[in-house]
């Protein structure tokens, strides 16, 4: 059964720990929720995984909700978070309330997710929560503000930009989000947040102690190849496996290995092929 923002409250009181993963399209989610992942986040990391781009910049609303309602078809039954793309919810409260209502409203989000942790974004986390929407804080390494961060490098390594980091969680759960992930910070920041939190705090590449875990998706199937951040372990070599039955495919092909009638045809009855022949002949007969 799909969780709420209330079973996951209940877990952090239990001390169980959150699954948490991306994805991107129905197979995958299919795959997720048929393996018991908790939480799905349809991250705008898609803009690198799944569309090519270098940045999430490009991604627009029209992609996140396309691919959001292809998940959720894949995992009906799983908590799924939708990722507010860059200027989807900056300039005003009213644009983020109206793209976050599109999470819901169009592709069956259970909640929305947005970064940073300034003034401005504290106000969209307010506006959408009072829109009756479940928000998601995102703070530490925060993609959407890699010009500002200087590229993408770990966050809060000194005690100074840790306490700024630590202090931003306590004003996003102030500000009515329902839950906080920390990217990208050292252990002892990921924990210091989860310590002083009274909403789960999930943690991608911010150590052992947050209330869930987070991973890429195709960074852990060894899907994704161009980065690996230092924060990530790979449980499989997917990306090997399918270059290889692509190779092996190719040569089979291009041998007349593939396909072989015997097995890989539909069947035809004996009567029928030679009735096919007669027909085929007085066809001839006529040209
Ligand atoms: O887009 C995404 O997948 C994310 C994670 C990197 C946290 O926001």
């Amino acid at each position: 059964m799909r969780k709420t923002i209330q079973d996951f409250q209940v877990m952090v009181e239990r001390g169980e720990k959150i699954v948490y993963l991306t994805a991107y399209d129905y197979l995958t989610a299919k795959m997720q929720e048929r393996a018991g992942v908790d939480m799905i986040l349809v991250g705008d990391s898609l803009g690198m995984v799944s569309l090519g781009y270098d940045t999430t910049f490009p991604v627009t609303m029209d992609d996140m909700i396309r691919h959001c309602q292809a998940v959720r078809r894949g995992a009906p039954n799983v908590f799924i978070v939708g990722d507010m793309p860059y200027m989807s919810y900056q300039a005003s409260d009213e644009l983020a309330i109206a793209n976050a209502g599109r999470f819901v409203k169009e592709a069956g989000m259970d909640c929305v997710k947005l970064e940073g942790g300034g003034p401005r974004i504290l106000d969209r986390i307010r506006a959408i929560n009072e829109a009756g929407i479940v928000v998601m804080g995102h703070i530490g390494l925060t993609p959407q503000f890699m010009g500002q961060l200087g590229g993408y490098k770990a966050q809060g390594r000194t005690a100074k930009t840790a306490m700024s980091i630590i202090r931003q969680a306590q004003l996003i759960e102030e500000a009515g989000a329902a839950s906080i992930l920390v990217e990208g910070v050292p252990a002892a920041v990921g924990k210091a947040i989860t310590e002083r939190a009274g909403i789960p705090v999930l943690g991608i590449g911010a150590g052992s102690h947050t209330d869930g875990q987070l991973l890429i998706y195709a960074d852990m199937v060894g899907f994704y190849d161009d980065f690996t951040p230092k924060f990530v372990k790979k449980y499989a070599n997917v990306g090997e496996v399918l270059t290889e039955a692509f190779r092996s495919y190719a040569q089979e092909v291009r041998g007349g290995k593939f396909p072989v009638d015997s097995e890989h045809t539909y069947k035809m009855k004996d009567e029928e092929v030679a009735e096919l022949d007669n027909l085929l002949s007085a066809e001839e007969d006529k040209r």
